[in-house]
């Protein structure tokens, strides 16, 4: 039943449209969103088969009708960077900042990461699952299509695995697009504080070699930061992966600017995200690679730190997708829709520059952009319906309202 054909009536606005032939948008191109008001859109086999005007619809009776009632259609977002397998929130360390602590030096109070890597040590890989498959149903409903995960609050062997585990399971329970990526070299792990090369030693020749035999990880991840990891690990942990197809994603240019960014092109990342604090050379280097820039509002916004020059990189012609950085740290947000909203308020980006962001350019940032992240006829119907509503600005102008009536997974629509 739900993979028969259906038609959706009466859209007030469809978004997103995009040629098959477009897989990313960039500079420019990013302030650009082709619509269609009063439309209708065919989903056949769980693909997007046509879509166009009402007044071009010519419905035969055997049709499956579903009548949008004047909501809009937009692709699903595409969240391309979360930490959503953690296994307790960090309350505490909020309070922490709003009397005055900053993110860094809560971690120098062995909070932070390390505060996780615990948390993640007592919970059982059932409940770890049970957990996450809630967050990750949550996350759907409030229009999430695709999402990477990250591990990298184990930081041992035994921990690594059970996070990529549970994302493992997490990709055979849910219909959505997956990827997972293995963040071992998120921080030191308190008993190597004395031996770090021991733990990027355990790290290349034991965690990854298990990893990749259980094919666990599609991409591999290096907090490359001041008093994190340096340039020079990056490279030998990215060197390491790559011995197993393990393309990069990684956490760059957050707090300073080291010449991450440099190295992962180097590597041939896919992406390089977070980008808060940037120089010359780093626009430079990404202006000439086939990397993207993934930005993470939410973070800037909940941790005070600077936002990263969304503008600067669309002048520069760099094409930058959005996401949540879903983590219980620096951003305990996975809902998009704020991430966009944030976006739009705080780096002065155009509410269609974030939608595109955060649909085809998220996509891209997931190598998934052949599949869905637009309205394109044979893509996937990943979408969302929103209440009915004028046009697309309103959804990230009202920033703290739910203008979301369903979603739809692969043409099914998601309870
Ligand atoms: O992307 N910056 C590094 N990692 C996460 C935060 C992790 C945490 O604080 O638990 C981030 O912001
Ligand atoms: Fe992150």
């Amino acid at each position: 039943m739900s993979n028969s054909p259906q038609t959706i009536i009466n859209i007030k606005e469809l978004v997103g449209i995009l040629p098959k032939n477009q897989l990313l948008k960039k500079g420019l191109q990013m302030n650009e969103i082709s619509t269609i008001n009063d439309a209708f859109l065919k989903i056949n086999e769980g693909i997007i088969e046509d879509f166009g005007s009402m007044k071009d619809l010519n419905l035969t009776e055997t049709q499956n009708i579903f009548d949008a009632n004047q909501g809009l259609v937009l692709p699903s977002w595409n969240d391309s960077h979360t930490h959503l397998v953690f296994a307790k929130s960090r309350e505490k360390e909020f309070i922490d900042k709003i009397n005055g602590l900053s993110y860094q030096e809560i971690a120098k109070r062995g909070g932070g990461i390390l505060n996780s890597v615990k948390h993640l040590e007592e919970i059982n890989e059932n409940l770890l699952f049970e957990q996450s498959k809630k967050k990750l149903s949550d996350l759907i409903k409030l229009g999430t299509g695709a999402i990477e995960i990250k591990s990298g609050y184990g930081l041992s062997l035994e921990g690594e695995l059970k996070i990529l585990r549970t994302v493992q399971k997490l990709k055979e329970n849910f219909n959505i697009n997956i990827k997972s990526t293995f963040l071992g070299a998120h921080a030191i792990p308190l008993e190597f504080k004395k031996n770090r090369n021991g733990y990027i030693d355990l790290l290349i020749n034991e965690m990854l070699p298990n990893i990749a035999k259980e094919n666990l990880a599609d991409y591999i991840d290096v907090f490359c930061e001041t008093n994190y990891f340096s340039v020079e690990e990056l490279d030998l942990i990215l060197k390491a992966g790559n011995k197993y197809n393990l393309k990069p994603k990684v956490h760059v240019n957050q707090f300073t600017s080291i010449g991450g960014i440099k190295k992962a092109i180097e590597y041939n990342a896919v992406s390089v995200d977070h980008l808060e604090v940037m120089k010359e050379n780093d626009i430079n280097e990404l202006k000439n690679s086939d990397t993207i820039a993934t930005l993470l509002p939410s973070c800037s916004f909940f941790i005070n730190i600077p936002y990263a020059p969304a503008n600067k990189l669309i002048n520069n012609d760099i094409a930058f997708a959005l996401a949540s950085d879903y983590n219980p740290g620096s951003s305990p947000n996975g809902n998009m829709n704020l991430v966009n909203s944030i976006a739009c308020i705080n780096m002065k980006v155009l509410p269609q520059t974030a939608i595109n962001a955060s649909t085809i350019n998220g996509a891209y940032a997931m190598e998934i952009s052949e599949l869905t992240g637009s309205i394109t006829v044979g893509k996937q119907a990943n979408l969302i319906l929103t209440k009915p509503t004028e046009s697309y600005p309103y959804l990230l102008y009202s920033f703290g309202e739910n203008c979301i009536e369903k979603t739809m997974v692969k043409g099914k629509w998601y309870n």
